[in-house]
């Protein structure tokens, strides 16, 4: 499968997203915007949210994407329906909270869900909630300064702020494990969070599981793609990363670069890299 896809987010977390999308589409080209000039999107306003997408959505457009994929959860609860009626042509992939995989996979029925506190409040989160009414107990955490302090530790290699904030926030849901009436299942509702990860562990433990959206969000681009017509080459070998990827950054260029390097693999040293002001 072939394509140009522009992917974004309000900084690196959408890297995560990034990933599944290069393990499931080795041979498309990706255009990636972190917005972290203008970030963290969860605590800031919807209008703030809005304008944001829609000034990153024209950009990409300037580059000929064939679809765009919002690699943020707190993006597309608050704009994605606007942006599909601003642009009907354009495919237009988002992505939320992994409640319904979460629902397959937990046995004692209680699910703790961390994500932002602007996706928690959307009127798309609370439609999703309320379709699964009565299949399980959900525990919802905004998690205030969480993806601004995975953010910062891109480049500093701090977890500190990462540690004390999963400790806080994991502590305030209320008891995990896999005992009638604990949470056996966490959902990471910001794609920040699979960052961290390792600091959620090492407060969770190995059972409780940890569930995210990106290889289904990837899987979705592919049928998109299809959709289009896009010429199908079968499984190759990827492209070098230097020719597949394209990284933007509204913010601090550097901190894009650290973080692409630290968790993308085959990441070249000088990836194809254009800082925006
Ligand atoms: N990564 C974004 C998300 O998935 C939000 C982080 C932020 O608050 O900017 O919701």
């Amino acid at each position: 499968m072939t394509g140009l896809v522009g992917v974004f987010d309000s900084g690196i977390g959408g890297l995560s997203i990034l990933q599944a999308l290069r393990a499931e589409l080795p041979q498309s080209r990706f255009i990636y915007i972190a917005d972290s000039g203008h970030a963290p999107y969860g605590e800031r306003s919807d209008a703030h949210v809005m304008a944001r997408s829609r000034a990153i959505t024209a950009e990409l457009r300037k580059h000929q994407v064939q679809t765009i994929v919002i690699a943020c959860n707190t993006a597309t609860a608050v704009a994605i329906e606007q942006l599909r009626t601003d642009d009907p042509d354009l495919p237009i992939i988002g992505v939320e909270p992994a409640l319904k995989p979460a629902l397959a996979l937990s046995q004692t029925r209680r699910i703790g869900v961390m994500a932002t506190r602007s996706t928690l409040a959307s009127a798309k989160f609370k439609t999703l909630q309320a379709s699964l009414a009565g299949q399980a107990e959900f525990v919802l955490q905004p998690c205030d300064g969480l993806a601004d302090a995975i953010e910062r530790s891109a480049s500093s290699n701090d977890t500190a702020e990462i540690q004390a904030l999963c400790a806080k926030y994991t502590q305030a849901m209320g008891s995990f494990g896999t005992d009638s009436g604990q949470i056996d299942t966490l959902v990471l509702g910001c794609t920040h969070y699979p960052f961290a990860t390792q600091q959620l562990r090492e407060v969770l433990g190995p059972h409780v599981q940890l569930v995210s959206n990106g290889p289904a969000v990837a899987r979705q681009t592919r049928l998109k793609l299809l959709e289009r017509a896009l010429p199908a080459t079968g499984r190759q070998e990827p492209l070098p990363a230097a020719a597949q990827l394209m990284l933007i950054s509204t913010g601090n260029p550097q901190l894009l670069q650290a973080a692409a390097q630290r968790w993308l693999p085959r990441m070249p040293t000088e990836p194809n890299f254009i800082g925006v002001p």
